[in-house]
């Protein structure tokens, strides 16, 4: 049976979730599940980032210890993730006593090879990323992401020995030329490395809220090196090597592309470092913009999840996200280009299909859905719409994964317009055009239950089939012709209301 781990960014407690944070959560979601529906052995990893100076000022702006700050804000992106139908298998916080442990045997594995050596750093840094910048970064002497003053900080801190692996980095990225996608990312991280790779400051002497140096009990690790070893923590790192050597590296990292330069450099650098294997694979997305701008605090611009459901439902919310933003591309937000796709796809598509089908069912066929034609021109269709939706989330893109899987949607309407069974006589043509729609919506629901976490389970049960298109196995649940036929379809209330513009 094939692994698939894939993992988030552990989120900043500093911040309230906001729909970019869950954009790439919805992604990892709707991966996990569609590699569950193919028999993959699932490992989905979400989490929180909790240390650092970051959360500690935050902390303190909050009134609150840094512990009680990480309690609050963790929780709340647990929250937000139970409401969005989020079904990882782990959360990790990094203030947990298990990671605490994994980062302090990964480090002192690259300490005793040599590839840690005590220094003294003086640096601008910036409080908002928790990186050091040199001059040449800056943006009018501000720093290039949050655009706010950078601070002059001077420390004895160890290093790791970055600049030992340019080398060793470059020859990966060629034998791995899948490794980070999309290609403009992978060029952008070989970019970094051929540009030149100076050693990084790894440890803190000036801030306690952190995992304490095992070597060296005056420092604790600096922010970053602490969070990206939560992906080796959560499947057993230095405590269980059966199980991580089963989930490693055989690894999916998705992550925004302000943080490729850890993803794609540091981390891979520093696995080598400490004797593992680097991540399979990184995929990084673009920014989700609100008019145009990032989404801060500072800017009074975010948008959460809870703001959007209420009105969406989850799988209206979901759809659009994975469906409108592409997974590479910066995209903006918009509210009307999110009901404007809720009506079209879900309302008038699916929802349509759905409830034109179960009422002919009514009136021409006493309830009872019949069998779809083994020889409809739709199957072809329907072959082609999994081998593409197939290869899409493979790339991973959703957005083409639910756009092909739409024109099985759009082709049974159509279908179903040309032969008007609704104004003919019951009988085997009215039979054959409505078991080929209802096999349709059988095969959709399948292929969209990573988007439609609940509507896809809500079609099956309304065709009449037992069980959840989540517990089918593909490809042969999207084979045609599994539709059995003969069973009682149920006419419901509409599935996607349709919203008003
Ligand atoms: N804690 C670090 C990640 C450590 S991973 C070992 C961090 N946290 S974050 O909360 O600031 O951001 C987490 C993720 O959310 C990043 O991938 C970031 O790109 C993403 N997003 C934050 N705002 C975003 C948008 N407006 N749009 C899309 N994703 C964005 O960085």
């Amino acid at each position: 049976m094939a692994r698939y781990y894939v993992t988030t960014p552990i989120y900043y407690v500093n911040d309230a979730p906001h729909i970019g944070h869950a954009y790439t959560t919805i992604t990892a979601d709707a991966l996990a599940r569609w590699h569950r529906l193919k028999g993959d052995d699932v490992w989905f990893l979400t989490g929180t980032d909790e240390h650092g100076l970051k959360v500690k000022r935050s902390a303190e702006a909050n009134g609150l210890s840094p512990q009680e700050q990480a309690d609050v804000y963790s929780a709340r992106f647990r929250e937000a993730w139970a409401l969005l139908d989020i079904s990882n298998d782990d959360y990790i916080r990094t203030t947990e006593a298990r990671h605490h442990r994994a980062v302090r045997a990964l480090m002192q594995a690259a300490y005793n090879n040599g590839w840690i050596t005590l220094g003294t750093y003086e640096g601008l840094y910036c409080v908002a990323c928790e990186a050091y910048y040199v001059e040449d970064d800056l943006v009018d002497g501000l720093c290039p992401i949050h655009r706010r003053p950078v601070e002059l900080l001077k420390e004895s801190n160890y290093f790791f020995r970055l600049s030992a692996f340019s080398d060793r980095l470059v020859e990966w990225y060629a034998d791995n030329p899948g490794a980070v996608t999309p290609e403009a990312k992978r060029n952008e991280a070989l970019g970094l490395i051929k540009g030149g790779l100076q050693d990084i400051s790894v440890t803190r002497t000036s801030l306690d809220w952190g995992v304490r140096v095992p070597w060296d009990g005056k420092h604790v690790f600096y922010v970053w090196y602490d969070a990206l070893i939560n992906y080796a923590t959560a499947v057993g790192y230095g405590e269980d090597t059966v199980r991580f050597s089963a989930w490693w590296p055989a690894v999916h990292h998705l992550i925004g592309k302000d943080i490729l330069r850890f993803h794609c450099v540091y981390w891979p650098a520093l696995c080598m470092a400490a004797g593992i294997d680097p991540p399979h694979r990184v995929s990084v997305h673009g920014f989700l913009l609100v008019g145009g701008e990032k989404m801060s605090k500072t800017a009074f611009n975010q948008i959460s999840p809870a703001d959007l459901v209420p009105i969406f439902g989850v799988d209206g919310y979901r759809y659009h996200f994975l469906r409108d933003q592409q997974f590479g591309p910066d995209g903006d937000f918009s509210y009307e280009a999110m009901v404007a796709r809720y009506n079209a796809d879900l309302a008038n598509n699916l929802g349509n299909l759905l409830a034109r089908v179960s009422a002919v069912v009514h009136q021409k066929c006493a309830g009872i859905g019949p069998a779809p034609r083994p020889d409809s021109p739709l199957a072809g269709l329907a072959a082609e719409v999994y081998r593409s939706a197939d290869a899409a989330w493979e790339r991973p893109a959703p957005s083409e994964a639910l756009e092909a899987t739409w024109l099985l949607v759009r082709a049974a309407n159509a279908a179903l317009e040309a032969a008007e069974p609704w104004r003919a006589e019951p009988g085997p043509a009215v039979d054959a055009v409505l078991g080929d729609a209802l096999e349709v919506l059988r095969i959709v629901a399948v292929l969209a239950s990573p988007a439609l976490t609940r509507s896809a389970a809500e079609i099956w049960r309304r065709i009449g089939l037992p069980g959840s298109p989540l517990d089918v196995c593909l490809p042969e649940a999207a084979l045609w012709g599994g539709y059995p036929g003969g069973v009682a379809v149920e006419r419901g209330t509409p599935l996607f209301p349709r919203l008003k513009a």
